[in-house]
């Protein structure tokens, strides 16, 4: 196959939604269409319950499931999907938006009685500064919830976007019928008592049809109607440009857990969602089709074997041809290096590859030379951009608790850290390291697996900042004295970016007024 129809094949996507939203079920019940997997339950495993908040073990347990997990491929109707997996807990979210950066699209999964949760808005919000398409997916009909038009409603308001719903209830919970799609214009009809689809109706175009009445009763089939009617009227028919420019947002609802719905949104997906795009690096922009391999490091993956620091860096193909022993260019160091066994993903299976093409995710077993954001090329200096950092919510002092075991410390905060655990700032004043974070577990988690993979102790100190500020400045002096006033909350990231720990919201307003020179970014690229 040509390279151009080896990229127009390949739908590469991200599943995302607030924990409990139906995430795992969805994505199990899609790989179950793809014939990835042969039962319910496999994809279970992976799911860190939100119980086990203090209980890292266990998510450490699940780090090394989750490998295998991480890239779930598949072969539906003719295109190679791909889906990354995104970690639902909330600590892990830093995670969750590195991943999007590899997604072409994303679907969203909303509960439909608790409508749209913080992690839902967080994530979209990273979605949406990169306009990535987004189709959105309301799950859990067979339970009572939200009506239809005042959860759209929240969906446009909270999330910021514009919605078309190209499928619509008839009923819900108790009353739950199925629903009318409108993208193929048929009814797909659902029985409460055995909990599964019962019935297609094929090319229902009319819905005027008497024979609506027939199938779900004269109440439903009016509300249906007037639904229907109303729908045409407020919101946008479907637009393939508008969705992939991130502007429109079709919507599907369903029961993933029943299997309700998940065939039209998958039989919609494959048709609609867009093939790999071209991306940005510092020099230019990439073109997929471009003869050159080239791809970048989104995620790194620390091996379960604790004995062996190996770790797999999973890198996202952005153009060309990738393939097995080729010598390529490690573009941040600029040393040359070869991939003798990289992985790929398919039906949950790890295999080695010998080549692999834009849209496709590997795995490159790796010993400490990848950091997250890292770009591969043939030879060009390019560097991607787009996977920023963006400010923890938490932050401590690191401090060595073994004075022998120094240069162990130090290599393992580096390793962890470029694996994108937390992040780490160094203060200007006397270099003290304080570590970041988005959720306070990464800390038992960076601690635990110092001790045992490094051989390293550490303890930490609460250091009291609010936010992490990136600074940019368009004037020396305004800096030099707002560097003076500050010193002691100036740090370096680890790229040597200069970042204000802001102690508080108040501060960091004062800063703001005063300083009016210096913009004080939340993220790390701007
Ligand atoms: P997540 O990955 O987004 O965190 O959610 P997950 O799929 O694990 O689903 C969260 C809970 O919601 C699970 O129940 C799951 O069975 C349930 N669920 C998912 N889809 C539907 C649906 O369409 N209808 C209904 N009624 N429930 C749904 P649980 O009790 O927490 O877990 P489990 O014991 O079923 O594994």
């Amino acid at each position: 196959m040509s390279l151009e129809s080896e990229i127009s094949i390949r739908r590469t996507f991200g599943i995302i939604s607030h924990p409990d939203a139906g995430k795992t079920t969805l994505t199990e019940k899609l790989l179950l269409f793809g014939g990835a997997i042969q039962e319910a339950g496999a994809v279970k495993s992976n799911k860190v319950k939100k119980a086990a908040t203090s209980d890292f073990m266990e998510i450490e347990k699940q780090r090394g499931i989750s490998v295998a997990t991480s890239v779930m491929g598949f072969y539906y109707k003719d295109k190679k999907i791909n889906i990354l997996d995104t970690p639902g807990h909330q600590d892990f979210a830093e995670d969750t938006y590195r991943t999007l950066t590899a997604c072409d699209s994303v679907i969203v999964v909303i509960d439909v009685a608790k409508g749209v949760e913080p992690q839902t808005e967080k994530l979209v919000q990273v979605c949406r500064m990169r306009a990535t398409p987004i189709i959105v997916f309301i799950n859990k009909l067979d339970r009572e919830g939200k009506d239809g038009f005042d959860l759209i409603d929240e969906v446009e308001q909270k999330l910021g976007l514009t919605l078309c719903p190209l499928s619509w209830p008839i009923g819900m919970g108790q009353r739950f019928q199925g629903v009318y799609n409108i993208w193929e214009r048929n009814l797909n009809l659902y029985s409460a008592n055995n909990k599964q689809r019962i019935s297609e109706v094929t090319s229902f175009k009319d819905i005027q049809s008497p024979e609506l009445n027939g199938f779900v009763g004269d109440e439903a089939a009016e509300e249906l109607r007037s639904d229907m009617e109303l729908l045409d009227a407020v919101y946008p028919s479907f637009n393939q440009d508008s969705y992939e420019k991130g502007a429109l947002c079709p919507v599907f609802f369903g029961s993933a857990l029943n299997n309700f719905g998940v065939r039209e949104l998958l039989d919609c997906f494959q048709e609609i969602a867009p093939q790999p795009q071209p991306k940005h690096a510092e020099e230019r922009l990439v073109l997929p089709n471009e003869s050159d391999f080239s791809g970048f490091v989104f995620k790194i993956h620390a091996n379960i074997d604790p004995n062996h620091r190996n770790r797999i860096a999973f890198l996202k193909v952005v153009s060309g041809t990738f393939q097995r022993n080729k010598t390529y260019l490690h573009t941040r160091t600029g040393k040359p290096f070869k991939v003798s066994a990289p992985t790929a993903f398919m039906a949950s299976k790890k295999s080695t590859i010998d080549e692999a093409f834009p849209g496709d995710i590997i795995g490159i077993p790796d010993n400490g030379s990848f950091r997250i954001g890292d770009t591969v090329s043939v030879r060009e200096e390019l560097h991607y951009v787009g996977i920023p950092s963006f400010s923890p919510e938490h932050f401590r002092f690191i401090n060595n608790a073994d004075p022998l075991k120094s240069k162990q410390l130090n290599k393992g905060i580096d390793q962890l850290m470029d694996e994108g655990v937390a992040q780490l700032f160094t203060l200007k004043q006397n270099n003290r390291k304080i570590i970041g974070t988005v959720g306070a577990l990464q800390y038992e988690v960076i601690q635990y697996r110092l001790e045992h993979e490094y051989n390293a102790k550490c303890s930490y100190e609460m250091f009291p900042a609010f936010k992490a500020c990136w600074i940019e400045s368009f004037d020396d002096d305004q800096l030099r004295e707002f560097s003076s006033l500050k010193q002691r909350y100036l740090a370096e990231d680890k790229f040597g970016r200069l970042v204000f720990l802001a102690d508080s919201k108040f501060s960091l307003q004062m800063a703001q007024d005063k300083f009016d020179k210096i913009t004080f970014h939340l993220k790390s690229e701007f």
